[in-house]
């Protein structure tokens, strides 16, 4: 693949931002790994022809995607919440209304949204390549095939179960590269009333946000609904609705179907007009966001420095895949950031991608609590304020870097 073309359109990208050497996002290792640790060259470019947002180069999907994958979707309370809620609008929508559902999950990792249409026995599918985390979905009793999703998969699954009404993707389509075919797969698979329904992080609130963490390896796009909209037109399908969500620091819910089936909503419009407004189909706003970026990371740097200077200590709250780009970008390593508290298993007792902080586990921190811990979950802010009421009354503190560098 030419890194200097866009993934999608095969035109000229306009290189905007570059993040340097970078690990994978969720490539916890042990000490015996370090030297053989994998590197690529991270920097995002913004193509005029398909208005995408994208990373210049992306590792292969088996370097991320594998039988170790570190990201277990369950570990959120609020995620479950969110996903349940997600089925429930579905359940509730005229989408769903006829008594042949089929419900087609692409990357339904451990089952967190799928599990709800399994548990009402309705016929559904689940698609995920990482083996460990589909074989927690398949525990749960969910039906789930471990392949890539491309359109010679799209044809197999037609001649096993039929057609889907309901092709669900959450956090998800901005992982793929390929995205052409995929979408060549899914208007296959989709039936004439059939409808696309998925989330991604969003790109008008990383603008705002400054929430540059959304870019590591697997993020290979940062959609706008403006790029959705133009993406899909290639191959007749229409944007029909779009919702705003809170999750991942703010997505975007995009539904899509076969042109003029369904009615547009007005929100389609609404928000393809403030993505105008924000410059979100022009290359001098990602010029901007990259100065944003290298404030932020200089006034990081500054303020973990200053207060290890006064003697305090700092951990980081949560290793997500967000934070191995902070910390590779920024530089920061176990002279700035004591350690990394998470509760998922397979990441303790390993250490952060590239910088080689210690994770450890949940019991760590809460025995030994520092002076400060970077949010490095920001996206879940409320789930953990609430959940560490007793390290604040205890004088700690939260650090984070959205929109701003600041002290909680
Ligand atoms: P998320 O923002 O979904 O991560 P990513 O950037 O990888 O998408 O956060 C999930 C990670 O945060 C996961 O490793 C578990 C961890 N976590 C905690 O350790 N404690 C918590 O209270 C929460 C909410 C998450």
């Amino acid at each position: 693949m030419n890194k200097n073309l866009c993934k999608v359109s095969s035109q000229p990208i306009i290189s905007c931002h570059d993040f340097g050497k970078q690990p994978l996002g969720n490539g916890f290792l042990n000490k015996e790994e370090f030297d053989k640790e994998y590197f690529f060259d991270m920097a995002i470019g913004f193509s005029k022809e398909s208005l995408l947002l994208q990373l210049l180069e992306q590792p292969e999907n088996s370097e991320m995607f594998h039988e170790e994958y570190a990201f277990f979707s369950s570990t959120s309370e609020g995620m479950k919440k969110h996903f349940k809620k997600f089925s429930d609008d579905i359940f509730n929508s005229k989408y769903f209304n006829n008594d042949d559902n089929f419900v087609v999950e692409l990357g339904c990792n451990d089952g967190i949204l799928i599990d709800n249409f399994a548990k009402k026995n309705i016929r559904h599918l689940g698609i995920e390549p990482s083996l460990n985390v589909a074989d927690v979905a398949r525990g749960k009793g969910i039906n789930v095939i471990s392949k890539f999703f491309e359109k010679k998969l799209a044809s197999e699954i037609i001649s096993k179960y039929g057609k889907a009404n309901i092709f669900m993707a959450a956090n998800v389509m901005c992982h793929i590269p390929s995205l052409n075919d995929v979408i060549e797969g899914i208007k296959l698979l989709l039936k004439p009333n059939g409808v696309i329904i998925f989330e991604d992080p969003y790109l008008g609130d990383v603008i705002t946000k400054k929430s540059y963490d959304q870019f590591y390896d697997e993020h290979v796009f940062i959609f706008s609904a403006l790029a959705i909209q133009k993406l899909f037109e290639k191959f007749n399908l229409e944007l029909i609705n779009l919702e705003p969500q809170l999750t991942h620091g703010g997505s975007m819910r995009y539904y899509l179907a076969h042109k003029g089936f369904y009615e547009k909503s007005e929100n389609v419009d609404k928000i393809i007009n403030q993505e105008l407004n924000l410059g979100l189909n022009k290359e001098i706003t990602f010029r901007k966001f990259s100065d944003d970026v290298k404030k932020s990371r200089n006034d990081l740097i500054k303020l973990l420095k200053s207060l290890k200077k006064e003697g305090k200590t700092i951990a980081g709250y949560a290793a997500t895949s967000k934070s191995t780009t902070i910390l590779n970008y920024c530089g920061i390593g176990p002279d700035l950031i004591d350690y990394i508290t998470d509760t998922t298993p397979i990441k303790q007792n390993k250490f952060s991608p590239g910088m080689h902080i210690p994770i450890v586990d949940y019991e760590y921190f809460k025995n030994n609590p520092p002076d400060y811990a970077f949010l490095f979950a920001w996206n879940h802010s409320k789930e953990i304020m609430e959940k560490e009421k007793d390290f604040m009354h205890s004088g700690g503190k939260f650090l984070t870097h959205v929109p701003e560098v600041r002290i909680l």
